[in-house]
């Protein structure tokens, strides 16, 4: 019985494809190296963004000798650029930015083996949090090591297929200089001057294979591969430059995802507060305290943080938080994080708009200002402790 399925298919293949290509005219015309436009401020949130200067008086006067234009007709507005400029300033004169002699960045990976647990969210969160509220200015680069590129298109929404992604970096066996050459290539602008991604691309799912290849070859040469070693050199690469590498990962195990473990020297792990992520979570830990000795044996040095993140909690379910109180418990104090990211519908419409909830401020939103507001105060807190964290 014909029924018409592939051209039913090919209709729905050739609307989606339409749909992903109009998301590139929407969000691929913005100021931003990205695409995006930078976030702006008005007087109130750029004061709220630097506490430090204080009155209206003063922020207009560091703006006057900084060049910077902040009327635009009759209001007060600046974008992120600008904004950024003024806290260089400030920092210089109270001497507080870390000299970059001594820059090593904290690598910290994002996982868990169970999709939509938050992992993407978690990671564009901290990622533009940590360039526009954290209360230091801190050069982050953000490496998306998951071949669906949700956190790739959120934040490089103008990417292209022909971009050199982390996965074409691992795979890269020229010389050091041509390695050096495509690392550069590779590293994205964003609408935050101070945040950097990494790429993936569909193609990267084939680094599997590439590692079975190297082993093969490997082997008949009596010779050892390790395939974190292709990880680790992109790291080590760009280590000096970062005060922070952040890795957002795929839900399955995956060479790539077990070199993230072996790279990264903490682990946050999003877990949203139902029963079936109750049971991924305890899952993964399994899974980590089995694979941890080879990554000793390896030359880990040991993970300064292993910490729970609740994500996506109803803040009415009674239900939600009880498991949220229940996976504390397990936990443990040291093991988890004391704010959670509540379930936010800030969150989901500024993702439909390949957006985090940093990448506007609340005078700029077009949803509900509460509920921006109120995701970005929650999310706040956790900057807060994300960075005493990572600053222990
Ligand atoms: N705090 C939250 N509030 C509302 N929606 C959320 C929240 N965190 C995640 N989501 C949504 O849940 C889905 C899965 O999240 P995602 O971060 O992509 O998970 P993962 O990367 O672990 O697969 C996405 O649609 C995301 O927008
Ligand atoms: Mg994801």
């Amino acid at each position: 019985m014909k029924n018409n399925t592939q051209q039913k298919l090919d209709a729905l293949a050739r609307k989606f494809s339409q749909i992903s290509a109009d998301d590139v005219d929407v969000y691929g015309n913005g100021d931003a190296p990205n695409g995006k436009y930078y976030r702006t401020y008005n007087q109130r949130e750029a004061l709220a963004a630097v506490p430090e200067a204080k009155t209206n008086r003063i922020i207009n006067r560091i703006c006057d000798e900084l060049n910077i234009d902040y009327k635009i007709g009759n209001t007060w507005r600046i974008n992120q650029v600008y904004l950024n400029q003024i806290k260089h300033y400030l920092n210089k004169e109270r001497n507080k930015e870390a000299p970059i002699i001594s820059r090593i960045a904290s690598v910290v990976m994002i996982g868990i083996l169970k999709g939509g647990a938050g992992k993407t969210s978690v990671a564009t969160i901290l990622a533009t949090g940590m360039v526009s509220q954290a209360s230091r200015m801190y050069k982050v680069l953000l490496i998306d090591l998951d071949p669906q590129k949700t956190a790739s298109s959120q934040l490089v929404p103008n990417i292209s297929k022909k971009d050199i992604s982390i996965g074409d970096l691992m795979i890269h066996q020229g010389t050091n200089a041509e390695f050096n050459d495509k690392l550069k290539l590779a590293i994205k602008e964003t609408n935050f001057p101070n945040l950097n991604v990494i790429t993936a691309a569909d193609r990267d799912r084939q680094y599997d294979i590439f590692v079975k290849e190297q082993e093969i070859a490997a082997d008949k040469k009596g010779e050892n591969y390790s395939c974190y070693k292709d990880l680790e050199r992109v790291i080590k690469a760009v280590e000096n430059d970062y005060d922070l590498i952040l890795i957002d990962t795929p839900p399955h195990f995956t060479a790539s995802n077990m070199s993230a473990h072996f790279v990264a020297d903490n682990i946050v792990m999003p877990v949203k507060p139902s029963e079936l992520d109750w049971d991924s979570a305890g899952m993964y830990m399994s899974f980590l305290s089995r694979t941890y000795d080879v990554f000793q044996y390896l030359g880990h040095e040991g993970y300064k943080n292993i910490k729970l993140l609740i994500s996506a909690q109803s803040p009415n379910s009674n239900a939600e938080s009880r498991l949220a109180h229940k996976l504390r418990m397990a936990a443990g104090m040291e093991h988890c994080f004391v704010t959670s990211i509540p379930r936010s519908d800030a969150i989901l419409a500024t993702a439909e708009q390949r957006c985090t909830i940093f990448d506007m401020s609340v005078s700029e939103f077009s949803g509900t200002k509460t509920s921006l507001r109120k995701a970005q105060e929650s999310a706040n807190a956790l900057i807060n402790e994300f960075e005493l964290m990572i600053n222990e």
